[in-house]
C-alpha cells in the first residue's frame, strides 16, 4: 500500500497523470508550463518534411532538465518534442495548429529494453497514445545512436 501511494505521489509531483497507458507513456499534462529547451524549424527542403516538417518546440520537466545538465536522465524524466505547423505570411513565420506531441519518458525498469526510455506520439490535440510496438522500436533505433548521451539528441543552451 505504501509503495502504491508513493507511486501516485510521484506521478502527481512529476506532473504526469496517473493511469496505465497502453505503451506505458502517459500524456504529458501541463508540459507547456515546463522548461523550454530549444526550438527547431524544419522546412520543405528537408527530406522528411512530410512527417517532420514544421516548428518543433522541445520541453523538459524538472527531472528532464536535470538530465540535460548531467548527461544522464533519472527515472521520471520527460522530454517533449511538440510539433506545430509552420505558417508563412509576408515573410513572417508563425505557429499553426499542433501536429503531434512526441514524448520520451524515463523508467529504467519498465523500458529497460529501449535504453530506459518509453517513446510515444500523441496526435494533434489528442491525449490517446498512437504508436504500436513497431513504431516505438523505430524511435529507439534512431535515438540509440546517441548512446553516450543517454539516447537524447537535443542540448540545453544557457
Ligand atoms: C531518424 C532519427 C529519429 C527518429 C526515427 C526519431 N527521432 Fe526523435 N529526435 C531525433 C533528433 C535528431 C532529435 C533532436 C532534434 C533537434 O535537436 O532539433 C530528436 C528529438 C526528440 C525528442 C526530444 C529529446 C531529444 O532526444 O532531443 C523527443 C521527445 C523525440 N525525439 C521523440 C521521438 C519519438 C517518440 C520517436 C518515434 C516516433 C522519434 N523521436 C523518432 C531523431 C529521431
Amino acid at each position: 500500500m505504501r509503495i502504491a501511494l508513493t507511486g501516485i505521489a510521484f506521478l502527481i509531483a512529476s506532473g504526469v497523470s496517473a493511469g496505465d497507458a497502453p505503451g506505458g507513456v502517459p500524456y504529458p499534462a501541463g508540459y507547456r508550463n515546463w522548461t523550454h529547451v530549444k526550438s527547431t524549424a524544419i522546412g520543405p527542403k528537408h527530406p522528411r518534411f512530410d512527417v517532420n516538417g514544421g516548428l518543433h518546440h522541445f520541453y523538459a520537466n524538472e527531472k528532464g532538465l536535470e538530465g540535460y545538465k548531467t548527461g544522464k536522465w533519472p527515472d521520471g524524466a520527460m522530454l517533449i518534442d511538440d510539433l506545430l505547423e509552420l505558417k508563412e505570411n509576408d515573410g513572417v513565420g508563425a505557429e499553426g495548429t499542433r501536429k503531434r506531441v512526441a514524448v520520451m519518458y524515463k523508467d529504467s525498469v519498465r523500458f529497460r529494453d529501449t535504453g530506459g526510455w518509453g517513446f510515444e506520439i500523441f496526435k494533434g490535440d489528442d491525449s490517446v497514445p498512437s504508436l504500436n510496438a513497431e513504431g516505438r522500436a523505430a524511435c529507439f533505433t534512431c535515438h540509440t545512436k546517441q548512446k553516450d548521451r543517454d539516447s537524447v539528441y537535443s542540448q540545453y543552451r544557457k
